[in-house]
């Protein structure tokens, strides 16, 4: 589900082994002359910009929609940093990792600003939301810092630096009403889009730092999602991923008969939409309407749910405020297997959280057995500032950290593997994405539980469902011959 390697496609790179929302490499964007049109402005066509993503799919789908904005007023995307006009960093916050990679780089962009004024450079996300002040002291030679509910006006504060506005030019309040992305968003996959149903998170499990950064739950009208799906479908895009924090809770905000079921039904109705998917589920308000609601429209939703634990032990879990217990978990999934049978999980983890002793990792362990995930994240504890686990003990030493990370990652291959094997000889529907990165005689693609396969074809079945049969496995992917 995730790529492992920084990358740089056409302009936009993506890195940071993900988090919540894990996903798939983002990416994109090549220039439509057919959608550079009447918007454009004299402040931004033709800036030549270089956007790096740092996080989840969230800031993915937040890189896309501000590709999207750019690309309508006439910028152009550039595979190489160095030939950029605006370097723009959407950045992560979630652990300290992502946080220092950002810092690294832009120490090493005050060099280039001084040799070359003009060349702007922009942070936006969630360090901007969190620490944009700091940012701005610390890092002068930034032109503009722009918060997660601020990223729809990207392109008018970028014309206000351009203008002559005094930099850095912050831009990190809270609006309740964020817009979505209302333009066909640039993609790399040109099949596969995500669609961001609503921002923030109205939890707060104790070592998260999102309910801070992305403000609290607003969930986007069905009719306005259901518009930007077909748009979507018309540019071209077979499979939808729906994004959100606990996106079970979808539409409690806005009330009425709103609700994560009824969304997947008027999305199901989208003709040439051929797949669905959704991610985050939170283990305590996944209900079971939505898994007879996904048996009931299989042809079209995905059976996958990504479904965070976090622990398996119980007094880490309400030291987490994650708000169940270990058992809770199961009987979600054995509802989930019972109303849904081809299900697939998929989970994340944090090892080493403050107080965790070996018991409470053993039962990490055997709550991965039990279940059998198809796959799985797996997170060191890093204290986040402003979170309520900051007054908590960081008391787990990092080699002990390490060596939790190791035995759960180890756990998960195994079990992966196993689960992968038990497929071989069955015959698996597989949306094509492309050609192989390593073998262009071979195609990859999705299997309906979001399982990567690999096999021999050729490019004109890109864009197709097709049928494959499984002939070998590895943890992280299948082999197979078309049939
Ligand atoms: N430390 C380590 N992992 C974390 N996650 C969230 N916050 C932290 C933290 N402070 C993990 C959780 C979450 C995923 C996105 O990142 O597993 O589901
Ligand atoms: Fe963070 Fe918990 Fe909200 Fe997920 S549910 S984004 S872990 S606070």
């Amino acid at each position: 589900m995730l790529d492992e390697h920084e990358h740089s496609l056409r302009g936009v790179e993506t890195s940071e082994h993900n988090p919540d929302l894990c996903g798939p490499e983002g990416t994109v964007y090549s220039v439509d002359p057919l959608k550079v049109a009447a918007k454009n402005h004299p402040l931004v066509a033709g800036t030549k910009v270089h956007l790096l993503t740092f996080g989840c799919q969230m800031n993915k789908y937040d890189s896309e929609m501000v590709a999207g904005l750019l690309g309508e007023r006439g910028a152009a995307f550039v595979e190489n940093p160095e030939d950029a006009g605006l370097l723009i960093m959407n950045t992560c916050s979630v652990r300290g990792h992502a946080e220092d990679r950002v810092y690294n780089r832009l120490h090493l962009l005050k060099e280039r600003k001084r040799r070359e004024p003009g060349f702007t450079i922009a942070v936006m996300g969630c360090m901007a939301q969190k620490e944009g002040e700091q940012i701005a002291k610390k890092f002068p030679w930034v032109d503009l810092i722009v918060g997660t509910r601020m990223l729809d006006e990207f392109p008018r504060l970028l014309e206000r630096v351009r203008e002559g506005t005094p930099t850095p030019l912050l831009a990190i309040e809270t609006k309740p009403d964020v817009k979505f992305g209302e333009t066909v968003a640039r993609r790399e996959n040109k099949f596969m889009a995500y669609l961001t149903v609503m921002r923030g998170c109205n939890k707060r499990c104790t070592y998260c730092v999102v309910p801070y950064t992305r403000g609290p739950e607003v969930s986007r009208r069905i009719t306005d999602i259901v518009a930007e799906a077909r748009r979507l479908v018309a540019d071209g895009v077979l499979e939808i991923m729906l994004l959100g924090q606990t996106i079970d809770t979808y539409g409690y905000d806005l009330g009425g008969d709103n609700t994560l079921w009824k969304l997947l039904r008027e999305l199901h109705a989208i003709e040439g939409l051929k797949r669905i998917r959704f991610i985050t589920s939170h283990p305590e308000e996944c209900r079971e309407e939505l898994f007879s609601t996904m048996h009931e429209l299989r042809d079209k939703v995905m059976p996958f749910i990504h479904m965070p634990p976090q622990s398996g032990s119980d007094r880490m879990l309400r030291r987490m405020a994650r708000g169940y217990r270990r058992e809770r978990y199961l009987e979600v999934v054995r509802a989930a297997r019972e109303r849904c049978p081809e299900i697939e999980f998929c989970g994340d983890w944090i090892v080493g959280f403050s107080g965790e002793t070996d018991q409470d990792f053993e039962a990490s362990l055997t709550l991965m057995e039990e279940v059998g995930f198809q796959f799985s994240y797996v997170f060191k504890y890093s204290v986040r500032e402003g979170t309520p686990a900051q007054n908590l003990d960081d008391d787990v030493p990092e080699e002990i950290k390490k060596e939790r990370h190791a035995r759960l990652t180890e756990l998960q291959e195994r079990i992966s593997l196993q689960r992968n094997q038990a497929k071989i000889g069955r015959i698996e529907e597989v949306l094509v994405d492309g050609p192989s990165k390593h073998d262009s005689s071979r195609l990859t693609g999705r299997t309906r539980s979001f399982q990567l396969m690999h096999f021999p074809g050729t490019p004109e079945l890109v864009g197709q469902i097709v049928r494959v049969k499984v002939t070998q496995a590895t943890p992280l992917s299948l082999s197979g011959e078309l049939i």
